[in-house]
């Protein structure tokens, strides 16, 4: 069973399956990979950054400086992974709509991945000044988690970089302005260990690499061993947090729900629809990456704003192709809008070019967007619902998989309708939290 991991993994852990095919409709040939968490929040960590209107690969890259400075300071095993979770995890409250503000916020997703009360205190005080200057509390000094403070530090740091186009420019200005610039934020000890990481070659090479989420994740050992039920936890937080942040609490699952009771329908192996959920849950990845004033509005978009929106099945695609565990997921998220009749985006693929696992999505996808409320009109009835589906059958949707959607709901929608809604209401999400910059 070729799995790209090697000793440790229970076999039971991992699941492959060959060739399967039915008529056009042939199952993709999926690995499913364990994986720790840590490694699924470094990737995912690209679309807050993309949502904080940041450069993908901002949190990761605080998360490389935090790090640094965790170990200068000879931080404990737990704090450095306390450290690693917060930066990871800094501004993920941009994204979500909790109406609590942005640092509450971020304290929510971090609850949602099951992360400890350690880290979801450390990212409510990371806008907190070590001369208490900050907020929301106007602590100071010693009475501001450490690892609030290293994130604080690391943000100014990454901030300084991500400026200037030229990156030996950046660690010229940086290290000039280092420590007097940040200590009024982070105190005289926190500010000197970010001097030592900034003169540390290693700190430079790691930088700009590609491999840096593995990196940086490759930090937060002690998580114990890479696991399938890690991926799915982790995905289904994650779309617990893309419904928070751009529709109804609860579709993420309904959608990965019916793509798996879809999968059913038409004999898919067990790793196929495993890996369906994990798809379901993550589709709209992407749309974190669309500015929020096109996801929100409630008119009819314009060309330019639907060109945006548009862009979200390959953003989705690319944040998700090399993050462990979900390999051969992003290419299906990828396809998620595409049509049998090649009409639809990104690609305008046509018939068995599109993944059956895409098309499978598509329908759960649209199904569910139709059952919800919308800013222009209410919520369709099941009947209505399916109707336009099964209009669509054959040109924008696969006619075998609109064929088991009956079937599909008759199992799905006694589970959803016993299922309480864990996140807020639409109704508590207050309005978008501006976008976030520190003063340092
Ligand atoms: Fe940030
Ligand atoms: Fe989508």
């Amino acid at each position: 069973m070729a799995t790209g991991w090697s000793a440790g993994v229970l076999v039971e852990d991992v699941l492959r399956v060959g060739s399967f095919a039915g008529g056009d409709a042939a199952a993709s040939d999926i690995t499913l990979a364990p994986a720790r968490r840590v490694e699924l929040l470094a990737h995912f960590s690209g679309a807050f950054d993309l949502a904080e209107s940041q450069p993908v690969g901002h949190a990761c890259r605080v998360a490389h400086f935090a790090l640094g400075i965790a170990g200068v300071l000879g931080l404990t095993a737990a704090e450095r992974r306390r450290v690693l979770s917060a930066s990871l995890l800094h501004d993920a409250g941009v994204a979500v709509r909790t109406g609590a503000g942005h640092l509450d916020g971020g304290a929510w997703v971090a609850e949602r991945f099951g992360l400890d009360e350690g880290v979801s205190n450390a990212i409510r005080h990371t806008h907190e000044r070590w001369d208490g200057q900050g907020r929301p509390n106007a602590l100071a000094g010693a009475a501001i988690p450490v690892e609030s403070l290293i994130v604080s530090a690391a943000h100014w740091a990454s901030d300084q970089v991500e400026g200037p186009d030229n990156p030996l420019r950046a660690r010229t200005l940086l290290q000039r302005a280092c420590p007097r610039d940040v200590e009024p934020y982070v105190g005289p000890e926190i500010s000197a260990a970010l001097s030592a990481v900034l003169r540390d070659d290693r700190t430079w090479i790691a930088m700009w690499s590609p491999k840096l989420p593995a990196l940086v994740a490759a930090a937060g050992s002690g998580e114990g061993r890479p696991s399938l039920r890690n991926v799915e936890a982790a995905a289904a937080a994650m779309g617990e947090v893309i419904d928070a942040a751009i529709r109804e609490p609860g579709r993420a699952r309904r959608v990965a729900d019916l793509a798996v009771a879809l999968g059913e329908g038409l004999d898919l192996p067990l790793a196929n629809r495993r890996a369906l959920s994990l798809g379901g849950h993550l589709a709209d990845i992407g749309q974190l990456g669309v500015p929020r004033h096109i996801t929100e509005k409630p008119s009819i978009l314009s060309v330019e704003e639907m060109e945006q929106m548009r862009r979200h099945p390959g953003l989705g695609g690319r944040m998700l192709e090399s993050a462990p565990g979900l390999d051969g997921i992003g290419a299906w998220i990828e396809g998620h809008h595409e049509r049998p009749d090649g009409r639809g985006y990104p690609a305008m693929l046509g018939g068995a070019e599109i993944a059956l696992e895409a098309r499978i999505l598509a329908v759960a996808d649209a199904y569910c967007a139709l059952r919800a409320d919308r800013p222009f009109r209410s919520a369709l009835s099941r009947l209505e619902s399916v109707a336009l589906v099964r209009a669509g059958a054959g040109t924008q949707f696969d006619h075998t998989v609109v064929g088991v959607l009956p079937a599909a709901l008759d199992a799905c929608e006694p589970r959803w309708a016993r299922e309480p809604e864990a996140v807020p209401t639409a109704r508590d999400h207050a309005v978008a939290p501006a976008k976030v910059r520190r003063g340092a």
